[in-house]
């Protein structure tokens, strides 16, 4: 889809009334700014969900077709924001998977940009992580393994199956939302950069947060998919651990998730690696088959870092191999007192994390 055509055939068309437009061009809707004002009471502050870098979220309820909505509103038209609803509504309307966040539509005047998605009604993964749902500990052990899956394959269908490929430059834990059934939904791509065929890499203007940006990117610029695996190795880390990022500590010093783990993995502490709030209930065998994953995800060098297709390889196979392990002893007889929890499993294919990284400031 050219953006300078949607853009046209926004500003041209807008009307009152919702039209839609399922053409393989154009499969979303053009809201009217009278349906979303309807849905949201006006923007209402009670329906507000949250605010991010370049405006407010807001809940809002169709009545048309009733269906829930969140509805993004830019706060300012400056040249940025623009250009971050463009090419959001852009990589949007491309693709279509089951863990990427689904586009309903949008609406362009000459005051007004907004974005219409489905609404998450879990949130996002920083509010059960760092936020108002933490206490609740809602996502326990095999739901944090899924939602690392589900994040990672919507990332791999952006780098692998996308075409062009797309990297999206600002994977961090309040762009994961949740469905109804907490599944994971790579959300905001305002981000996002196309990468045309046989490019490997590009030098760009840094973008994203602070605390998941790769070593070579927050340095050089130098952008490519291992970026976005650098940054799903952080927020693995942080799934796992409900740790931040980045954490300050006394004296002002900043350490990173990756330092605050290394010297565990050194002396084999995985279990002190997970998030307390589990209470010891988790697979130890695919935990450590996490973390090990993460460290390399988030190794300095983006040449030894894995694909996110192989991410998803490693991860599912972690938690596949654990599942039949677990029913096959249900089964055996008793015998040896064996309950099940093997710390020594290796991953297939699993290669060594180089655990003597140099690590480049990334603040
Ligand atoms: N479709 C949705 N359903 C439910 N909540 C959503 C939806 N989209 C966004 N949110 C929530 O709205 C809030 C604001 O999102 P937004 O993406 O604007 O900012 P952010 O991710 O917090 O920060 P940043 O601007 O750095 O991306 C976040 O808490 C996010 O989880
Ligand atoms: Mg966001």
């Amino acid at each position: 889809m050219n953006w300078r055509r949607l853009w046209c055939c926004c500003i041209c068309k807008e009307k009152d009334l919702i039209r839609e437009n399922k053409s393989k061009d154009c499969p979303w809707e053009l809201y009217s700014l009278k349906e979303i004002l309807h849905a949201t009471n006006n923007f209402h502050n009670d329906k507000k969900i949250g605010e991010g870098g370049f405006g407010s979220v807001y809940w809002g309820r169709t009545t048309n077709v009733v269906l829930q909505i969140a509805v993004k509103r830019l706060k300012a038209l400056t040249a940025k924001a623009e250009m971050e609803f463009a090419v959001e509504v852009e990589i949007l309307g491309r693709v279509r998977h089951k863990n990427l966040l689904g586009l309903r539509g949008f609406y362009v005047s000459r005051d007004e940009r907004l974005i219409v998605y489905d609404y998450m009604p879990n949130h996002s993964l920083v509010t059960h992580l760092h936020g108002q749902l933490a206490a609740d500990c809602l996502l326990d052990w095999p739901r944090r393994m899924s939602i690392a899956i589900g994040s990672a394959e919507g990332l791999a269908y952006l780098h692998h199956e996308a075409n062009p490929h797309i990297i999206h430059r600002d994977i961090k834990a309040s762009n994961v939302l949740l469905d109804a059934n907490f599944q994971a939904k790579v959300a905001d791509f305002g981000f996002a950069k196309l990468i045309p065929d046989g490019v490997t890499h590009m030098t760009t203007r840094v973008k994203g947060t602070l605390g998941y940006l790769a070593p070579e990117y927050a340095t050089w610029g130098k952008v490519s998919e291992s970026c976005d695996v650098y940054s799903f190795g952080i927020l693995l880390l942080e799934i796992i651990s409900a740790k931040k990022p980045l954490e300050k500590l006394p004296g002002g010093m900043k350490r990173d998730i990756v330092q605050w783990v290394t010297p565990y993995v050194r002396k084999g502490a995985f279990d002190r690696i997970a998030d307390p709030r589990l209470k010891g209930k988790f697979d130890r065998a695919q935990l450590k088959l996490a973390v090990m994953l993460a460290l390399r995800c988030t190794d300095s060098n983006p040449e030894n870092r894995p694909t996110m297709s192989e991410v998803v390889e490693w991860l599912k196979g972690g938690v596949e191999k654990r599942r039949k392990e677990v029913t096959d002893i249900q089964r055996m007889p008793q015998e040896d007192g064996d309950n099940g929890t093997d710390t020594h499993f290796e991953g297939s294919k699993m290669p060594q994390s180089d655990l003597k990284r140099e690590r480049v400031a990334t603040n």
